[in-house]
């Protein structure tokens, strides 16, 4: 493991033990619901958004423990999305982070309903880091907003509505990077722009932070698509195979994979260009290499 790998598992550990103090109690009524929500929420996962909210905000001179809500509540957002994704009138997928999705668990009603319940609560979870010393409420609001709009139809569920509408069909390059930089690429960009836009940072660094999010973020779901092919189901903890069952038009099937590689690296390349003008990157250009280079 090197020294970024140790690193996001060590800050992993540190966003489990948050998220247990933000979600509902497993046992309050009605607890299976909430059993759910915490089933796919805990234990698994790599936590790179929250992670990203707290590096972000690192970055830019805030101790990360202040924006511990914002992290939560988008890890939150992030995993009702998975909940979702994986359901039979989605992916269909069985298996997430190492175990049966929660419609496998729970059953399509109540997996729903967790998601629900877990888009919902992450944002009175944001609304908490308001009450943070030396947080500014007008940053929160603007939190609250920017991520509900990366969240939905102009963000991630508008690229998750397209992914669905495009099945089978010819698409353009054009629609494949929406898709992209929307159903995955807008939460991981927003992630950091929160981050940033808590600890204070200047409307020149939040569009320097959020330039840089947009390009890991398409680079996360190129990998992804690649991963699909070439990964190892028990290291990546979900099936491969998914895309091709699904008929999804994924890099790989519209790039070829030695092309979809080519692009990581371009992309790679230019995200670490955007921040290079700032002391301290490090975090950011190895986090780079490693959503580039990641097996899981
Ligand atoms: C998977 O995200 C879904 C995509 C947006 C591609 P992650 O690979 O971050 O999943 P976890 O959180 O580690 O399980
Ligand atoms: C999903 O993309 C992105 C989300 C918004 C959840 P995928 O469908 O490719 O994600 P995986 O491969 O199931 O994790
Ligand atoms: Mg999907
Ligand atoms: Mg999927
Ligand atoms: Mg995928």
């Amino acid at each position: 493991m090197n020294n970024i790998e140790r690193e996001i598992k060590y800050m992993a550990q540190v966003v489990e033990q948050e998220l247990r103090r933000y979600l509902p109690e497993k046992d309050e009524f009605p607890s299976k619901l909430h059993e759910a929500m915490h089933y796919s929420t805990l234990s698994g996962g790599k936590r790179l958004r929250p992670i990203m909210v707290m590096k972000a905000a690192e970055f830019f001179g805030m101790p990360y423990e202040k924006v511990m809500p914002t992290a939560c509540g988008i890890e939150m957002i992030h995993t009702y999305s998975l909940i979702h994704d994986d359901l039979p009138v989605m992916d269909n997928d069985d298996f997430r982070r190492g175990k049966p999705t929660c419609h496998k668990v729970y059953g399509d009603s109540l997996a729903l309903l967790a998601g629900d319940a877990l888009l919902t609560h992450a944002f009175s979870t944001i609304a908490k880091n308001s009450k943070i010393e030396d947080i500014l409420s007008d940053a929160v609001i603007d939190v609250i907003e920017k991520v509900s709009l990366a969240a939905g139809g102009y963000g991630m569920i508008g690229g998750q509505t397209v992914d669905i509408a495009t099945v089978g069909k010819d698409v353009s390059l054009d629609t494949l990077f929406y898709i992209s930089s929307h159903k995955t690429g807008s939460l991981i960009s927003i992630s950091l722009w929160s981050g940033a836009r808590l600890a204070g940072a200047s409307k020149v660094d939040l569009e320097a932070i959020k330039s840089f999010g947009k390009k890991i973020g398409l680079i996360f779901q190129i990998v992804d698509d690649i991963l699909d092919i070439k990964g190892d189901e028990i290291i990546l903890g979900k099936p491969v195979g998914s895309d091709v069952k699904n008929m999804k038009n994924t890099f790989v099937h519209l790039y070829g994979y030695d092309n979809s590689i080519k692009l990581v690296e371009k992309l790679s390349f230019e995200a670490k260009e955007l921040l290079s003008n700032y002391k301290n990157n490090d975090f950011f250009i190895q986090l780079t290499d490693f959503i580039s280079k990641r097996n899981y």
